[in-house]
């Protein structure tokens, strides 16, 4: 898929790996539109790059179902879903308090992984519509994992479930839709310099990236952006996830 043709919703698109896929995929002629719970963030980064901003709660049916009416009333089509909107916590399965919080575990897996497949799905329904590409193609869903998804660290029981789950959920999502000529795959970023790692001290940033084993730097959202694009763009990619991590194998 060319990305003058691609009408891509995008969440999680208020910020990091989401925004800057978002701005990526506009610069390259493609329509946008950005679907997150942060309104003010949102609607800023919609507005300076030209997409649609829709708020949502991915892990609502109702809130997604009208995100998706909303996209393709402001699209006329939905061809690309990158499912960006994500949450990361730490807790050990059992610490000084008692056990991992129940309701801290729940939340991970029910934003994550069940918010990646509530908007696949739907999205999905609308993408069977489109009419097929000379090789029978509609779409392209792509969600992200997370290394965390192969070698997940201590403390990361509720977020590498959840991201094996997306992992886990590529090959038989692929099938599924193969009838429609819809493609799923996933990323699986390493550790990338967006908001959520901007807080930490320099150090703690440079002790990260000492552990990637080349280059040593964090990864820069552009290049999961430049990933997210090509996806879109190489017709042949189905059913797998891609690390993306200077081969980082987490300890
Ligand atoms: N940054 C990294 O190093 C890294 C590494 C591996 C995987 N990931 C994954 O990549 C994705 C994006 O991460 P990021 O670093 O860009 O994070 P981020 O915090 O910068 O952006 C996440 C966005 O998701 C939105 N969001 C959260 N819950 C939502 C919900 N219920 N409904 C709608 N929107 C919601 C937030 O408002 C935010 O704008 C996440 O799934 C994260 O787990 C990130």
């Amino acid at each position: 898929m060319q990305m003058k043709d691609t009408a891509a919703i995008i969440t999680g698109a208020a910020s990091g790996l989401g925004e800057a896929t978002a701005r990526a995929f506009i610069a390259a002629g493609a329509q946008v539109t950005i679907l997150d719970r942060d309104a003010e963030r949102g609607e800023k980064t919609a507005a300076e790059i030209g997409a649609t901003f829709v708020q949502t709660d991915v892990t609502s049916e109702d809130s997604v179902q009208n995100a998706v009416n909303a996209a393709v009333a402001a699209m006329g089509k939905i061809n690309t879903v990158v499912n960006c909107a994500g949450i990361g916590t730490a807790e050990k399965t059992i610490h000084k308090a008692g056990a991992h919080n129940f309701e801290h575990y729940q939340r991970i897996i029910n934003i994550n992984l069940v918010g990646s497949f509530n908007v696949a799905r739907l999205a999905a329904v609308e993408m069977a519509k489109n009419d097929a590409d000379e090789d029978g193609q509609r779409g392209v869903i792509i969600s992200t994992a997370s290394v965390a998804a192969f070698d997940g660290q201590k403390g990361q029981v509720a977020y590498a479930a959840s991201k094996a789950g997306i992992a886990g959920t590529s090959l038989p999502m692929a099938r599924d839709l193969a009838r429609e000529g819809i493609r799923v795959m996933a990323i699986a970023p390493g550790i990338f310099l967006t908001p959520m790692l901007m807080g930490l001290p320099e150090e703690v940033r440079a002790e990260l990236a000492q552990d990637v084993t080349n280059p040593k730097r964090l990864g820069d959202p552009s290049e999961y952006a430049a990933l997210a694009k090509f996806i879109c763009e190489c017709g042949y990619l189905n059913g797998e996830t891609i690390r993306l991590d200077g081969a980082l194998r987490m300890r």
